[in-house]
This record gives structure tokens, C-alpha cells and sequence, in this order.
């Protein structure tokens, strides 16, 4: 039986997303990897469960997370049930819709036919009366946004979200996107984009859009996938993301391509007494809108090493300026 930690609120930095009410980890739990059915259950129940313990409140699926799709939904089920059933007022749990989900022309994009039937079906997995937050997992460039805002909106006024979020949207969508939810009634609290030393996209107006409109922001794959870690100093180990052939969203090519760029920014963190993965988290919370950065982990290990970003999150100038020129080239 799994008891969490009473010191489990002592060194967790909470942030306020946005302008909102709720506050959210400074780094958050994401259910990508790790938690499918061809995953070990074990490990992941350990990563959880030490997570929760080390308070980190909030954890982020989405309906296509496995594999199989659904399969992580459906393992968060499980250690809902095992072991986190009496912390679920203490837990943030999200999920999303937007990606393709089931066959035919009602399986993914933003209809509100597909994103409330996934929502309903997201539930049933977990377990859930309720998510905290629902998702537009990705813009759809044909259904009309008031419609997918629609959804969004009934989602909450049915009781099963208490809040709604957007993910990859650009600037002028968000500013769409937050405006038409405003007018229904429902705040959109929060943007998940990507963002890292090795992708900065969001630098380029996401962020000012999201100030202006007091719009909280939790940043995917802040590691670049295990790129911004020691996970590839040396070649490409057995195991790592960038060695699984049936997953493609990392490949030896890129990971190769960046390596001259991570070799610099690793001896920088060192030279601050850190690894690269924690400088790596505390460079995306630099940014002031940024709420909370959304790590992956395969172990264990790995959660208590970025977990320690959160002794130094401060920058010099120098190091910031350093860091700059390595990013430029
Ligand atoms: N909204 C979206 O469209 C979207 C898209 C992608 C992700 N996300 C969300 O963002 C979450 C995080 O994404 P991500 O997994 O790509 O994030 P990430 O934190 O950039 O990468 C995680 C990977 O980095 C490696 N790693 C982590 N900590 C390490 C450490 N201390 N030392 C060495 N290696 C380390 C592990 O790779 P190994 O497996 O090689 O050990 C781990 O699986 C997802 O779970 C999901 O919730 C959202």
C-alpha cells in the first residue's frame, strides 16, 4: 500500500498559471513515454509514486499516450485505483484530444463530435469523474476554432474538465483561441508548447501573446527529448529514446547534428556546478511566463536528478550571454 510522503510539499516551487487560480509544479510529470502497456508497470508506478512524493502535482497524458494509444491513460487507471485514489483533490491530472485516436472522420482533429467523445472515453480509462484540465492536443486547420472552443467549453459546463488548455497553437490562434473562450465563458488557463535550448520557437511572440492575455504556460520536451541531458555525451546507448526504431520522434541524426551545441552547453553546466538536465530546466523557467516545465523520465533515477534543477534556477548575465552565442551557430 503506497502512503506519500509527509515532506512531500517541502520543496516542490509552485507557480500560478497565468492569471488563474491554480497553481502548478515548477516541473511537471508527462505520461508520453514510460506508462504504455509495452512499458513495465512497476517502473512506472515507482516514477509516480516518487514523483507525487517529491510534489510533483501534476501529471499530463493525453488519449493517444501509450502504445498503444490510450494505454498510458489506461495505466494511470490502474495506480488511481492502486495508489493515488485518496491524493486526487492533490493532484493536477490532464489529458487531451487532437491527434488520431480511433478510425474514421470523427477520430481526431477538433469536431466537437471527436473531442467530447474522447474526452468521455479519456475518463473512462483513468478512472476520472473529472479532469483538471482538457486540451486541444493540436489546431485544426478546417473545423472552425468557435466550434473547438465550443467544446472545450461544454467539456467544462458537463463537469467533467474544470479547466481547458491549447497545445502547439501559434500566437494568432491563441489570441482566436482565447478571445472566443473568453466571450463563452470559459478562461482558457493555459498553452502547451515546445520549448528547449534547441527549440525556441515560442521566443517569437507565443509568449508575449500569452502575457498579455494572462495565459499560463507549460513547456514539452524542456530536455529535448534526452538531448539536453548526458544521455548522449557519449553515442547513442541501448535503450535510450534515440534508439527505438518503432518510435521516430527522436532519431541518431538529429541527436548527432546537435551534439557539438550540447558538448558546450554541458561544460557551462558544469561550470555551475550542475548537469546539463537541470540547467537545461532551469534555463526554460527563466522566462517568466513559463509555469511549469514538463519532463519526461524513464527512471527513476533520472526524476530525482532533474528535480534537483530547482536548487539553482538563477542565471548571470555572463551565463545567459555564453549560452546565447552556443545557441546562435
Ligand atoms: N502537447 C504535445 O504535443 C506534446 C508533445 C510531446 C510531449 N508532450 C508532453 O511533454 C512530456 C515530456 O516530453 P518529453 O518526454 O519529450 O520530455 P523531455 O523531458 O525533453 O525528454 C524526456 C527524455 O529525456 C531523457 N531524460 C530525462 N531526464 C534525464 C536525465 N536526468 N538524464 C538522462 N536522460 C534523461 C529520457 O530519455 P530516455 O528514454 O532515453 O531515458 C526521457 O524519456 C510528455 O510526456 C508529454 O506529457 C506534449
Amino acid at each position: 500500500m503506497y502512503i506519500a510522503s509527509e515532506q512531500r510539499y517541502e520543496n516542490m516551487k509552485y507557480n500560478r498559471t497565468g492569471r488563474s487560480g491554480l497553481k502548478l509544479p515548477a516541473i511537471s510529470l508527462g505520461w508520453w513515454y514510460t506508462f504504455g502497456g509495452l512499458d513495465v508497470l512497476e517502473n512506472g508506478r515507482s516514477i509516480a509514486r516518487r514523483a507525487f512524493d517529491l510534489g510533483v502535482t501534476h501529471f499530463d497524458l493525453a488519449n493517444n499516450y501509450g502504445p498503444p494509444p490510450g494505454s498510458a491513460e489506461e495505466t494511470f487507471g490502474k495506480l488511481l485505483k492502486q495508489d493515488f485514489a485518496p491524493y486526487r483533490d492533490e493532484l493536477v491530472i490532464s489529458t487531451k484530444a487532437g491527434y488520431d485516436m480511433w478510425p474514421g472522420p470523427y477520430g481526431e482533429w477538433g469536431s466537437r463530435k471527436y473531442l467530447l467523445a474522447s474526452l468521455d472515453q479519456s475518463l473512462k480509462r483513468m478512472g476520472l469523474e473529472y479532469v483538471d484540465i482538457f486540451y486541444h492536443h493540436r489546431p485544426d486547420p478546417e473545423t472552425p476554432l468557435e466550434e473547438t472552443m465550443g467544446a472545450l467549453d461544454a467539456a467544462v459546463r458537463q463537469g467533467k474538465a474544470l479547466y481547458v488548455g491549447v497545445s502547439n497553437y501559434s500566437p494568432e490562434q491563441t489570441r482566436q483561441a482565447a478571445k472566443t473562450l473568453r466571450e463563452l465563458g470559459t478562461p482558457c488557463l493555459i498553452h502547451q508548447p515546445r520549448y528547449s535550448m534547441l527549440d525556441r520557437w515560442v521566443e517569437d511572440g507565443l509568449l508575449d501573446v500569452l502575457e498579455e492575455e494572462g495565459i499560463g504556460c507549460i513547456v514539452f520536451s524542456p530536455l529535448a527529448q534526452g538531448q539536453l541531458t548526458n544521455r548522449y555525451l557519449t553515442g547513442i546507448p541501448d535503450g535510450a529514446r534515440a534508439s527505438k526504431t518503432e518510435r521516430v520522434w527522436l532519431t541518431p541524426d538529429t541527436v548527432k547534428e546537435n551534439l557539438p551545441k550540447v558538448i558546450k552547453l554541458n561544460e557551462i553546466a558544469e561550470r555551475r556546478g550542475q548537469k546539463l538536465s537541470q540547467m537545461a530546466l532551469a534555463w526554460v523557467l527563466r522566462k517568466p511566463q513559463v509555469t511549469s516545465a514538463l519532463i519526461g523520465v524513464s527512471s527513476v533515477g533520472q526524476l530525482e536528478d532533474n528535480l534537483i534543477a530547482l536548487n539553482n534556477l538563477s542565471f548571470s548575465k555572463e551565463e545567459l550571454v555564453t549560452i546565447e552565442k552556443i545557441l546562435e551557430v
